[in-house]
């Protein structure tokens, strides 16, 4: 049932990761999922730029320098975990989002529709055993020194993507009663 995959979806992150690659052909899968999202006017404004190997060294380079360089008193052990945790995961997925030229639509619906393609991504990777989750430093306000990106681009953070070990965490939720008016 959908019900159980959308419930068992949870925020794995880089501590529970193990040494294990993804395949690039899973990595397609879970981009094409991704990519069934809706989107008003058909604007599409998702938009990933993959990191694996080398480039997850980098990315966690990048941050910690550019957070050494904004911080006015930087804590090792940040510095420390911007450095290893890109390092640990399987795949890294920047999400980024392309502002449609037109502004055909309000730039929310454009930030909406890409979330939605990330929890397309986050539903299937569940499915496929790969544990995830939506990083989004403040930092990402600098990636377009990082990336080259399109006018109207904007990263929006990164989906850490790692095959895990031990239980998923566990959630829990304030009961949907107490958010919704009926009538
Ligand atoms: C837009 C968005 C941004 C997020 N950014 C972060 C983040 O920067 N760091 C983090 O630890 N978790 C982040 N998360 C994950 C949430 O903390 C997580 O989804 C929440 O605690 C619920 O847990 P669950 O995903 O396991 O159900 C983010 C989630 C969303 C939807």
């Amino acid at each position: 049932m959908i019900e159980d995959l959308i419930k068992r979806r949870r925020s794995v992150f880089p501590v529970q990761y193990i040494d294990k690659e993804i395949a690039k052909a899973d990595i397609e899968r879970i981009l094409e999922a991704a990519n069934w999202a809706p989107s008003h006017r058909k604007t599409e404004p998702w938009r990933f730029k993959v990191l694996q190997g080398e480039s997850q060294e980098k990315l966690g380079l990048f941050l910690s320098l550019k957070y050494m360089e904004t911080e006015s008193k930087p804590k090792e052990i940040k510095v420390k975990k911007l450095i290893e945790n890109p390092k640990k995961a399987g795949a890294i997925i920047a999400i980024c989002m392309q502002r449609d030229p037109n502004e055909s639509v309000p730039e929310w619906e454009e930030i909406a529709a890409t979330a939605m393609a990330v929890q397309n991504m986050w539903l299937c990777a569940t499915e496929m055993g790969i544990g995830s989750y939506w990083s989004s430093p403040g930092l990402v306000k600098y990636m377009d020194e990082f990336f080259e990106l399109a006018t109207g681009e904007k990263c929006l953070g990164f989906f850490y993507m790692g095959y895990y070990e031990g239980d998923i965490p566990e959630a829990t939720r304030g009961a949907i009663e107490d958010k919704v008016v009926w009538g």
